[in-house]
């Protein structure tokens, strides 16, 4: 049983209509649309991405500011790519979505966490020599949290004064359990510029329909200016030749129709009531040990161990033996030390098996307690 997982539910995806789609797009292009693509991927998609991102933020995004990609997991690495030279600095939320730090290992990055406070002066001077800021401000991967209105705001004024860039990274954008998150850091980052012309702006956002439709599609796209785009698609090319036009096409006869969004009415109120099943269980039997914000959007509830006394990581074997599965900190942390808090999904099982989960996640606990007691006198003899 797992409460490990990162994915939508499976009997919540689309099926029928995408297969409709996929009829609708190959009858639309023919066999043009199963040949190679241009590496920016296919123009109409790229064409309503913008002009949607134009609609949301009031500026001017034309399809030259907008890369597809293999999901936002090409982004990254890309990204990667581009700007990072070995042993450079990154700016990260802590914790960070395993993914990225997969994607930029092999380029040996340092990491400095973001501390969202803002105020210390030594983090003016490390964001000055930064690469760039890595943030995923809407219900956040592991932690669920939503980063508030007036942090992205000063955390935008940082950026742009210390003349770096920021990745703002918005898979969960459709998760919205509890209200809109607001703006996004793009929207303030349109707001400040005094030019007229397209988007020239320091904030590179990722988008992706791995949540909205399905992950399958992998098709997700970078949002930047004109001249990052260029580059991001020159390394694309050196790493896959093109994306998937056929894919492309699927989602674009989706988007075009409006289904991204219709669908969330079908999955949000099933994740909502997954969260609190999840919630009243782990009340009952986890706080105890355990603390967690209420994740109002997203996937995972981020929990951590009450005065650091449960070791993750050690926990697991114990967890293993219950046959449960969650995600320990230590995979999210570039820092070394956080061992005491665990990632717990709830969309990816019904009320039911969560509950399940989560009772055995409390005998998990107990045993590791009791092994530790034991270890500990048997230590004292
Ligand atoms: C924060 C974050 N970024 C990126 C991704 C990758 O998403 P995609 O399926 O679009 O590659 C994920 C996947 O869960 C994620 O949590």
């Amino acid at each position: 049983m797992s409460l490990a997982g990162g994915l939508p539910a499976t009997e919540l995806y689309p099926v029928t209509d995408v297969q409709e789609a996929a009829h609708a797009a190959i009858a639309r292009h023919g066999p043009a649309i199963m040949e190679y693509g241009p590496v920016e991927g296919l123009l109409a998609l790229r064409q309503l991405i913008a002009a949607r991102t134009s609609a949301e933020t009031g500026g001017v995004f034309m399809a030259a500011n907008v890369l597809l990609t293999t999901g936002s997991m090409q982004a990254l690495d890309l990204i990667g790519k581009v700007l990072i030279d070995p042993g450079e600095l990154i700016v990260a939320q802590s914790p960070t979505y395993l993914g990225a730090l997969d994607a930029w290992r092999p380029r040996s990055p340092s990491y400095l966490p973001l501390d969202w406070d803002l105020t210390d002066p030594d983090f003016d001077a490390a964001l000055a020599r930064a690469k760039f800021v890595y943030s995923v401000p809407n219900y956040s991967n592991p932690t669920g949290v939503l980063v508030s209105q007036a942090r992205r705001i000063a955390l935008l004024d940082k950026v742009v004064e210390a003349g770096t860039w920021l990745v703002e990274d918005d898979p969960y954008l459709s998760m919205q359990l509890d209200g809109s998150p607001g703006p996004s850091i793009l929207s303030h980052a349109v707001a400040r510029s005094t030019g007229k012309g397209p988007y020239d702006g320091p904030v590179l956002y990722l988008g992706t329909v791995s949540k909205s439709l399905v992950p399958g599609l992998r098709v997700g796209w970078v949002i930047a200016e004109a001249g990052m785009i260029q580059n991001l698609a020159r390394t694309k090319m050196a790493s896959d030749l093109s994306g998937s036009l056929l894919t492309q096409a699927i989602a674009l006869e989706l988007m075009e129709r409006d289904f991204d969004h219709q669908h969330t009415n079908v999955t949000v109120p099933v994740y909502r009531e997954r969260r609190d099943a999840l919630l009243r269980e782990a009340n009952l039997l986890l706080s105890e040990w355990f603390e967690w914000d209420v994740p109002v959007g997203g996937m995972f509830v981020w929990m951590r161990s009450k005065g650091r006394a449960i070791d993750t990581d050690a926990l697991y074997k114990f967890a293993v033996e219950e046959k449960v599965a969650y995600v320990p900190s230590s995979v999210f942390d570039f820092t070394g030390e956080d061992r005491f808090a665990m990632r717990v999904n709830f969309t990816r099982s019904s009320p039911e098996v969560i509950a399940e989960g989560v009772r055995r996640l409390a005998r998990a606990i107990e045993h590791y307690l009791s092994a530790r007691r034991q270890h500990d006198r048997a230590r004292s003899l």
